[in-house]
């Protein structure tokens, strides 16, 4: 492999009960986002230069880079064969996929990106340390119980907790494919303070929601992420490796 892949070692693909993820730092400057871009094919390209920041430019190009990267090595195709179509609500798929699901989050200097057979999953990365109104937001995305939990908590722990529950709704919505067409406030996550030990939820418009897992993802300090995927998928614990 040529270009910004060049120094990249593959990883083998995850084994059926498995979730592979790759964890990658970004260039908050953006520096380095033409050499990327140059090595996608030219929709792509062109979204890369759709994207008013260097900073999201870099994000996008390298992000999509890493995974043709990894899904074209495992299919013997070329990074430039790798195709995606899209659901309903804008979720990517690989088309030629041999059953490879994934799915991608990025935040502020950091990007995940998962890997799995056969079950569609959800992951979301946040960076801890950004402005937020942990308050407000909790006001509209949280439901009852979630807000009197955090109310309990000190000024760090509610900060920790309130990332803990945000990313573990977003990779449900993720997950589902539906994004924010689902309603935060309709999912309630249960996540036990110990993070090897897998949360649940429950959603008022998504019955379904009881059979998805969520597991806390160890990322560098600074950042809370977190994964959803069926149980199936999570007999082992994930593989996780930086690139
Ligand atoms: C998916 C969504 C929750 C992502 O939120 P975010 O915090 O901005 O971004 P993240 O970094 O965590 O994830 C972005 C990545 O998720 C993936 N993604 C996009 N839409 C997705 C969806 N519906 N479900 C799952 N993943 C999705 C993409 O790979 C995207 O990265 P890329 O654009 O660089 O390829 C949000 O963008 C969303 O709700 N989109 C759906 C919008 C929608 O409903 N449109 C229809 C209007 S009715």
């Amino acid at each position: 492999m040529e270009g910004p892949l060049a120094a990249l070692s593959i990883p083998p693909p995850p084994d059926s009960g498995q979730v592979l993820i790759l964890i990658t730092e970004l260039d908050p400057a953006g520096n380095g986002w033409q050499e990327h871009s140059r090595e996608l094919p030219a929709n792509e390209q062109e979204r890369t230069h759709s994207y008013r920041y260097a900073a999201d430019r870099f994000r996008f190009a390298k992000c999509r880079l890493l995974l043709r990267g990894v899904t074209a090595c495992w299919q013997g195709i070329s990074t430039q064969e790798v195709a995606f179509r899209h659901g309903k609500n804008g979720k990517p798929f690989l088309v030629q996929s041999l059953g490879l699901q994934f799915n991608i989050s990025h935040t502020r200097g950091c990007a995940v990106l998962a890997l799995c057979h056969d079950h569609e999953i959800g992951i979301d990365i946040e960076n801890t340390g950004r402005r937020t109104d942990i308050d407000g937001v909790a006001g509209k995305v949280f439901t009852r119980r979630e807000r009197e939990m955090l109310m309990q908590l000190h000024k760090n722990e509610k900060r920790r907790h309130f990332f803990r529950l945000w990313t573990a709704k977003e990779s449900l919505m993720k997950a589902t494919g539906r994004g924010f067409s689902l309603n935060p406030s309709s999912i309630e996550a249960f996540l036990p303070e110990k993070p090897h030990i897998p949360g649940s939820f429950t959603c008022q418009n998504l019955p379904s929601a009881n059979v998805l897992q969520a597991r806390e993802i160890p990322v560098p300090s600074g950042y809370q992420a977190m994964l959803c995927a069926p149980a199936a998928v999570l007999v082992k614990s994930p593989l996780i490796i930086t690139v």
